[in-house]
């Protein structure tokens, strides 16, 4: 279990192109990987993500405890210099899903709506949920992976999540469906995300 210690990441930049190099020493599988690092399976219910930068680890862990209550993060179990061991979320990311099925349920456009304003009440000031980084758990459940900026940058309108609309050509009906569950957060969205710098 403690083997995990020994997995290493860094970012190399070869001709302007940014690169995760994985050192793993160890049997664990990858499952992911980001700009910020690489997770690895731990159990069926854990996984590790392993930071290039000690600092977003740190950042990671704080962002997952302030947002433990919710229920739409992962658990957050351990904190260490370059690691953070958390929640494995079993289940199909919506992007992938939505790549399949073509149509957002409505079910899923009012947990995404509750999922952000949850994580503006307890404090993110980013908040970006690309449709990348919500993972469909058991029940339709919806929760959200990837927050080691969400406390610490200023960025509460990322304009990331409706870009990934527009690229699965969903953005209009979304948006649509949402001006219908929630017209104050509609509104909310127009006067602060340029949709035409898409
Ligand atoms: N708690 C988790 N449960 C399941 N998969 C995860 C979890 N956290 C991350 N992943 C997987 O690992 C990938 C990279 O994690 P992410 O947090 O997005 O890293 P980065 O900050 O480097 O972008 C994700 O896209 C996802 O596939
Ligand atoms: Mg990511």
């Amino acid at each position: 279990m403690e083997d995990y210690k020994k997995i290493r990441v860094e970012r190399k930049e070869t001709k302007g192109k940014k690169k995760l190099i994985i050192h793993n020493p160890t049997s664990l599988k990858l499952i992911g990987e980001g700009s910020q690092g690489a997770v690895f399976q731990l159990s069926e219910d854990r996984c590790v993500k392993i930071y290039v930068n000690p600092d977003a680890a740190i950042k990671e862990g704080k962002a997952l405890e302030a947002a433990k209550d919710t229920n739409i993060v992962p658990k957050v179990y351990e904190v260490g210099p370059n690691y953070c061991i958390m929640e494995y979320l079993k289940g199909l990311n919506l992007k992938d899903y939505l790549k399949q099925t073509k149509n957002i349920p409505e079910t899923f456009i009012k947990q995404i709506i509750l999922i952000r304003k949850e994580l503006k009440r307890v404090g993110f000031t980013r908040i970006k949920t690309s449709i990348g980084h919500f993972i469909i758990t058991e029940g339709d459940v919806l929760k959200a992976i990837d927050h080691s900026d969400g406390l610490t940058k200023n960025d509460p309108y990322n304009p990331k999540m409706f870009r990934d609309l527009k690229n699965l050509g969903m953005l209009d009906p979304f948006l649509k469906q949402v001006k219908e569950i929630d017209p104050e957060i509609y509104e909310d969205w127009q006067k602060n995300i340029d949709f035409t710098l898409l």
